[in-house]
């Protein structure tokens, strides 16, 4: 069996890639390498002969047909699992160019190859926000779809393709749409990589609004358990949340990280909100336990040991934070008013 691997460079890709090698299944990862793609994250595997015997590399775009149909075709794939994707909310708001070709031409370009070459599996991963916000309760997979910014649009419309393509052509179609996820090899742009890695450069962690806002936070080896138990377990036309229900307010996990660091509170910089800013994530999980999924990772035992991995491989993000990332902040951060000269 060979398993294609979309956006495998990258933080939950290159852990599921990891995954799957270390059972000895053989995986192909195709990825852009955008500002997120770190073929370090890959080193486990290649620096490994033991390992990179399972595995093989290919840069390139899954928006480019003929270069997926050519990796699909001569590399015998049967199984696709598709991560690529543009994936920073802030991101999409500034320019949703990328997410538009990424996550939904992309999404049509591999569910296109996957119906002329029988691929026995194609699982899409989605996301918890093409829910939207909801104040009480949690969403089911069974409700409407409400994506309130660029991304999860994005996100939204992929997931409508891959429905698409299950009814209409049979494609064997599973969808997961996990809560926000957390470990190592995390990009340094969002809240959890972000405010770890500043705070031990002793730099501000900026909390949009009233940080009042809560997520769902789930371990990326959780996450890839899940995408992997699907493969065996999932249904085929179907969707599938997945969380450990760890609710916390952004406050709350800044707070975390400061007292496991040892930092002060003074650290925090209240900035302004981000626009159109989802208030709760919230899912409920209960279709996937039924399955007899269950995480495996204690919710307080997975931000310390996270935390120590930013701590341990300052070598893997200090590089990271320098030029693109520092011109994205320079951008993002232009317009707001609260000065965060000593955030860059
Ligand atoms: P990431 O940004 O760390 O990695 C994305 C990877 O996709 C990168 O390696 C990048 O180079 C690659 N890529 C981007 N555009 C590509 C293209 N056109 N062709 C080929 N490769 C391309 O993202 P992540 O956090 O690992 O997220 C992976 C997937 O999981 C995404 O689909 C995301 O929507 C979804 N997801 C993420 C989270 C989360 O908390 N991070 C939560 C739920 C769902
Ligand atoms: P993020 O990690 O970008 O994930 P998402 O928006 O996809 O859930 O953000 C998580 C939460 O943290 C979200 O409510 C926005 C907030 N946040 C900040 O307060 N400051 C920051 O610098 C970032 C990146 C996020």
């Amino acid at each position: 069996m060979t398993i294609l691997v979309t956006g495998g460079a990258g933080f939950i890709g290159s852990h599921f890639a990891r995954l799957k090698v270390k059972q000895q299944k053989r995986v192909v990862v195709l990825d852009k390498l955008t500002y997120a793609g770190n073929l370090e994250n890959l080193d486990e595997i290649t620096k490994d002969s033991s390992k990179s015997q399972y595995f093989k590399f290919c840069k390139g775009d899954i928006c480019d047909r003929p270069l997926v149909e050519k990796i699909v075709k001569e590399e015998k794939v049967n199984v696709i699992v598709n991560f690529a994707a543009d994936s920073h909310v802030d991101r999409s708001i500034m320019n949703a160019d990328s997410f538009i070709d990424t996550d939904i031409k992309g999404t049509y370009i591999l569910l296109e190859a996957a119906k002329e070459n029988n691929i026995e599996k194609f699982i899409q991963i989605s996301t918890d926000e093409v829910y939207g916000s909801i104040e009480s309760g949690s969403f089911k997979e069974s409700d409407v779809l409400h994506p309130r910014n660029p991304y999860s649009a994005s996100k939204a419309g992929a997931e409508l393709l891959t429905n698409a393509y299950w009814v209409t052509h049979k494609v064997p179609v599973i969808i997961t749409r996990s809560c926000n996820n957390y470990g190592p090899n995390q990009y340094p742009e969002k809240l959890m990589s972000l405010f770890v890695t500043n705070a031990i450069e002793d730099k501000a962690l900026p909390v949009y609004g009233d940080g009042k806002q809560i997520r769902d936070w789930l371990h990326v080896e959780d996450n890839c358990a899940a995408v992997d138990f699907l493969l065996e377990n999932g249904k085929q036309g179907e969707v599938y949340n997945i969380s450990a229900g760890n609710e916390c307010t952004n406050i709350e996990i800044t707070n975390i990280i400061l007292d496991e660091l040892k930092k002060p509170k003074s650290l925090i910089k209240n900035v302004e909100d981000r626009v159109g800013h989802d208030r709760r994530y919230s899912i409920d999980c209960s279709k996937l336990r039924s399955l007899g999924w269950k995480p495996g990772i204690n919710h307080e035992d997975g931000i310390r040991s996270t935390i120590k991995w930013y701590v341990e491989n300052q070598d893997w993000w200090s590089k990271i934070k320098t030029g693109e990332f520092l011109k994205y902040y320079e951008e993002q951060y232009d317009n707001r008013t609260t000065n965060l000269s000593s955030f860059a």
